[in-house]
């Protein structure tokens, strides 16, 4: 469920999210997302549901309630395995997150990102480090054992300790999850526009990778498992939601700009707020988009998604579940990556190397290439 609003729009982001001051929309956005659902909701007990952004957490007391009424009307939160929800420091309150832990949601994360205020300014945050560790501590106040942080790393102009120290406060806040992220720049952003005007540049890749590798094993050491590149299990688990989206499992995207897939067709609602809006509340799909992934690229995709994964992909298994001859396609370039050492294949299992894990967007890159070409 996407809640497509934020009190500032950061520079970095390319997620279909908007500032909007007019509160108006809110309620707006609540009925259409009430008609969405009941719509296309077609009552399976859900594997997990995720409450994304955007920001889930700027809607002030009574709206978030309203939207978690509106989602309990069609899933029964208090069975789903997993229930997560997206929350920033500016704007997650102790009531905020004592509604939404009364209402079933289960799992936080929260949007921290750095804790350096220079930073934080150079990503458009509207939220101190302070102010996120204080979050934080509402939130546990409020119930929340399993709590996830977002960090990012490999800023423009970041040093290694300084990512170091930002990584060790992260720790210290004792987090169940942890994401970090090596910031990109999406193309449509201010932060990508800055750097095609020389205004901003890219950190050497040399000390990116020095912070990977740091990350990696700081989190090890204080017991997080690496269960996919940029994301560590520590006593929450893993997000059962990455997962199943990794795994090329079934979803129902509902909001704008949300997508769903089902069985290999995948649809995309409209982005602007209005027009999905206007769909949604005349009872008509608000979807922009629908493809039928051919077979091909159904195959690439569970490559590219699975590689990240620790445990890589089983091959053979995808092969049976899809009934495709991913090897007879795919063989070649899998020997090859191997060749290059950024694979382990032994022909029924693949998974990145160290080497591999360094430019794995490369690597997954290549399946997709394949996937769209033929
Ligand atoms: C789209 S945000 C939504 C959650 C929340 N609004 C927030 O700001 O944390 C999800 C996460 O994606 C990550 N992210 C967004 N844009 C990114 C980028 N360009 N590079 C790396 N990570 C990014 C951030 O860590 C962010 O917490
Ligand atoms: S990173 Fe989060 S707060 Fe910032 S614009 Fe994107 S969704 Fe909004």
């Amino acid at each position: 469920m996407h809640v497509p609003f934020c009190v500032v729009k950061c520079g970095y982001c390319d997620f279909n999210s908007y500032v909007v001051e007019d509160r108006s929309v809110h309620d707006t956005f609540l009925e259409a997302l009430e008609r969405e659902l009941a719509a296309s909701w077609r009552g399976a007990p859900p594997v997990s549901v995720f409450i994304g952004g955007g920001t889930p957490s700027l809607l002030d007391p009574a709206r978030l309630e309203r939207l978690l009424q509106i989602l309990a009307r069609h899933v029964d939160l208090k069975d789903a395995p997993e229930v997560s929800m997206e929350a920033n420091p500016e704007s997650l309150t102790e009531e905020k997150a004592a509604i939404a832990r009364a209402h079933g949601v289960r799992r936080l994360s929260m949007g921290v990102q750095s804790f350096h205020p220079h930073h934080l300014r150079f990503l458009d945050r509207a939220h101190s480090g302070e102010r996120a560790e204080q979050a934080f501590a509402e939130a546990r106040a409020a119930g929340f054992d399993n709590l996830s942080v977002d960090m990012m790393f490999g800023l423009p102009g970041e040093t290694f300790d300084e990512w170091r120290a930002d990584l060790e406060r992260a720790i210290a806040l004792r987090p169940d999850h942890v994401s970090a992220y090596n910031l990109t720049f999406e193309p449509g952003t201010r932060l990508h526009r800055d750097m095609q005007r020389g205004e901003v540049e890219p950190n050497e890749q040399e000390v990116d990778r020095a912070m990977f590798e740091f990350t990696r094993s700081r989190l090890a050491e204080a017991g997080f498992d690496a269960y996919e590149i940029s994301n560590f299990a520590g006593p929450g688990g893993p997000c059962r939601h990455n997962d199943h989206y990794w795994l090329q499992g079934d979803y129902v995207g509902i909001g704008p700009g949300a997508s769903s897939h089902r069985q290999g067709v995948r649809t995309t609602n409209s982005k602007p707020i209005e027009s999905w809006a206007k769909a949604a509340l005349a009872g008509l799909p608000p979807s922009a988009s629908a493809e039928t992934l051919r077979p091909r690229q159904r195959a690439a995709e569970a490559l590219w998604l699975g590689i990240r994964r620790r445990d890589g992909v089983d091959v053979a298994a995808v092969e049976a579940r899809l009934d495709l001859p991913v090897r007879e396609w795919f063989g070649a370039l899998l020997d090859e990556q191997q060749r290059q050492g950024l694979v382990r294949w032994d022909g029924a299992c693949l998974r990145l190397t160290g080497d591999g894990l360094l430019v794995a967007d490369r690597v997954g890159g290549e399946y997709l290439a394949i996937g769209v070409d033929r």
